[in-house]
């Protein structure tokens, strides 16, 4: 090849390339293009395309947010969020954004797409009036640079078949297995009403519950279970919703209960609901996973280790978009005031400094700050998983008053229970 071929030829693949770079990010409010920008997220999975009938089924709220990111007229990388409401600390419910659906095509990362969808989605939920925006996370190592703290963590736990239970443990009320059908009519406000005394409990919405709830088929895999717990007052206060993995028939014993949602509003209702599924005939084990960590089963069993955390991770992550709403929509503890500066990565106009006391936050102007924070570190202790003095001992928030984080730890600890979301999406 010539050298003024090969320079022709280089100057293309670099046309070519800028051609692939280049992207912008719009709202999807055409039906056939969310549903491309859905086949692109589950590319990202690794799995084919939506089939008709779930797509149609699951059906899309008109207060779905859509963001596509498009090069060269087509959908390369997407992001959705829903509406959802998340329990705060002293039992307020913040306005948010429940992400979901992040991806960009394998051959087109690492160009910034997901920057501009986030920038995006961040803008857009803001603008809204939105306080926070929410995420599950595939990988831990995405989300922080966007401002995102983790909120919550959950652990991964097992429990042998038909413990013994000592007789400290509560004995639980009556349980009642239900179909989908059923369950579409108890769960949903129930979770709600569950949902509201947990810090990071969040609202769903019905095509969350459609797809939770999908009908069973006639294999043990496509087996969905479902049960509900009857308190005293004979009101239900807690139901369970499980899967299973089938055995290898003639070797294992019996199948493996795969826990999906577990919720109870009493320790009679936590002890019952797995009484009765560690119960049932016919298993071999008991799992579940993202359970909350005050969830302590082993106190009430005669051998501790017949409950097992198997794991541990990062539950719900937080991006706080409006530090002055949020800060006002949590109680606070009793103690001395503190400045408490949030510096916002992305969007520096978000950033503030407010004084916070047992009353509440009020803005500081200028008043120099006794701490300092991200909206990340803000967003890892605001629903109370961690304390501020372990984030300054971890580097990640900046004391510039000493005792200033001890201060701010009586302030943020309202003895609210461990935060947990408990819903995956
Ligand atoms: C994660 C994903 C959306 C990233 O998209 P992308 O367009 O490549 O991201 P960007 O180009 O905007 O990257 C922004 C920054 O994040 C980093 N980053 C992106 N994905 C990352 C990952 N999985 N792990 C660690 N860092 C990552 C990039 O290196 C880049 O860093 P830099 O600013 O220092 O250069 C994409 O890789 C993907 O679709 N993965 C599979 C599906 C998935 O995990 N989705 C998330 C569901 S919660």
């Amino acid at each position: 090849m010539s050298t003024e071929h090969a320079g022709r030829a280089q100057h293309d693949d670099r046309t070519r390339h800028d051609d692939r770079t280049r992207h912008d990010v719009r709202t999807l409010t055409d039906p056939a293009q969310r549903r491309a920008a859905w086949d692109v997220f589950l590319q990202t999975l690794h799995r084919g395309p939506v089939q008709d009938e779930p797509w149609e089924a699951h059906g899309q709220a008109p207060d779905e947010h859509w963001l596509g990111a498009h090069t060269a007229g087509e959908v390369v990388g997407c992001a959705f969020s829903f509406p959802t409401r998340v329990t705060t600390p002293g039992g307020a419910r913040i306005d948010a954004a429940a992400v979901s659906g992040v991806g960009v095509r394998a051959d087109s990362t690492r160009a910034g797409r997901l920057t501009a969808l986030m920038r995006a989605q961040l803008t857009a939920a803001r603008d809204r009036g939105d306080v926070a925006t929410v995420l599950r996370a595939s990988e831990a190592a995405i989300y922080g640079r966007f401002g995102y703290g983790i909120a919550s963590r959950a652990e991964h736990v097992s429990l042998t078949p038909r413990p013994s239970w000592r007789p400290e443990a509560p004995a639980g009320g009556p349980v009642r297995m239900l179909d989908a059908a059923e369950a579409a009519k108890v769960l949903p406000s129930l979770q709600e009403r569950l949902a509201a005394d947990r810090p990071g409990g969040m609202t769903r919405n019905p095509r969350w519950w459609r797809r939770a709830l999908s009908p069973a088929g006639p294999t043990a895999s496509d087996y969905k279970g479902i049960a509900v717990h009857t308190g005293p007052d004979g009101a239900d206060d807690g139901f369970a919703v499980w899967g299973v993995r089938e055995a290898d028939l003639g070797r294992d014993p019996g199948d493996d209960i795969t826990v999906q949602q577990l919720w109870a509003g009493s320790p009679a209702a936590t002890a019952g609901l797995w009484a009765f599924l560690a119960g049932i005939d016919l298993i071999r084990s008991v799992t579940a996973w993202a359970r909350p960590r005050d969830e302590d089963l082993g106190l009430w069993l005669v051998d501790p280790r017949a409950h097992r955390v198997t794991g541990r991770d990062d539950e719900l992550w937080v991006r706080i978009v409006d530090p002055a709403a949020a800060l006002a929509a949590r109680t606070w503890g009793a103690g001395e005031p503190v400045v408490l500066r949030v510096r916002d990565p992305l969007f520096d106009h978000w950033s503030g400094t407010w004084r916070l006391g047992p009353d509440g936050p009020s803005p500081a102007g200028d008043a120099s700050p006794d701490l300092e924070c991200d909206t990340a570190g803000l967003g890892t202790v605001f629903l109370g998983d961690r304390a501020p003095s372990t984030l300054v001992t971890a580097g990640r928030w900046t004391e510039h008053t000493p005792g200033a984080a001890a201060r701010a730890d009586r302030l943020f600890d309202v003895g609210a229970p461990v935060p947990w979301c408990g819903t995956f999406f």
